[in-house]
């Protein structure tokens, strides 16, 4: 669900905790190739072969994440730590639930993790999981019910199916992160923390003038298991100022 589904993947990995892939299957595999099935296009063969050589979605299947983006998250927590015990955490664009997953084994029994996605997902012991768009009216409203009390740290992943016309694509793309940033700014508590996908060679200005007026420290971070050749970076913001401060 990233925004290209058709580049091939990154082996670079983390370092710790949980991005390290240097050992994941061993020493470096033979890259496999797909026999081109007469039914299947040229860009789903290229799509399955990269999944077939990609360490991360090899790695994630034996840890049992339910994506290999739950990499992403660990990778960005390395590098600011994000996820505490006891925190109330929203995850925006949550399906299949790889940062869901993360968030909740991080917050452990005492925190609580808030996940909406547009697309249904399956259980996940934890964590209340809300089905709907973010862009309806309701949506902030009965987040905030789930949580409970002002957030710690406010998660997006979303990223809306791209339409082929790149202008269209990116005003979702920046909408999406405006509409994040603005209820972060509603539900975090002073000293919170905002992490949301955007992508490189667009004008964010109005974003990040926003980012840095609410934040005390705003940062581009591309994780290893993002794909190099996808624009998709994260802005890792902290240090949440308080909603006066907007
Ligand atoms: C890259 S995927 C998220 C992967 C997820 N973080 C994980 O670890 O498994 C992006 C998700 O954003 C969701 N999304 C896009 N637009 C949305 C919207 N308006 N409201 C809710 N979810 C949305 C998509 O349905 C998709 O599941």
């Amino acid at each position: 669900m990233s925004q290209r589904r058709g580049g091939s993947g990154s082996t670079g990995g983390g370092k710790g905790r949980g991005g390290d892939l240097r050992s994941a299957g061993g020493p470096r595999r033979l890259k496999e190739r797909v026999k081109t099935a007469k039914k299947r296009s040229v860009s789903s063969t290229r799509w399955l072969q990269r999944q077939i050589n990609d360490p991360f979605v090899a790695e994630a299947k034996a840890r049992g994440f339910r994506s290999r983006a739950a990499f992403k998250l660990l990778q960005l927590d390395e590098k600011v730590p994000l996820l505490k015990p006891g925190q109330r955490v929203v995850d925006l664009g949550a399906a299949p639930g790889g940062w869901t997953q993360i968030a909740v084994e991080r917050v452990g029994r005492k925190g609580r993790v808030v996940a909406l996605d547009i697309l249904p997902m399956e259980p996940l012991p934890g964590a209340e999981l809300l089905q709907l768009d973010f862009l309806e009216e309701s949506a902030p409203a009965r987040l905030e019910q789930l949580l409970g009390g002002p957030a710690d740290l406010v998660l997006s992943d979303m990223a809306a199916p791209t339409t082929g016309h790149p202008q269209t694509d990116h005003l979702r793309i920046v909408a999406l992160a405006e509409a994040a940033l603005a209820f972060a700014v509603e539900v975090l508590a002073p000293g919170g923390a905002f992490v949301c996908k955007v992508f490189q060679g667009g004008s964010e200005k109005s974003l990040l003038d926003s980012l840095k007026a609410n934040f005390e420290k705003v940062r581009h971070i591309k994780p290893a298991a993002s794909r190099a050749e996808s624009a998709e970076t994260y802005v890792v913001a902290t240090g949440f100022r308080g909603a006066a401060a907007s």
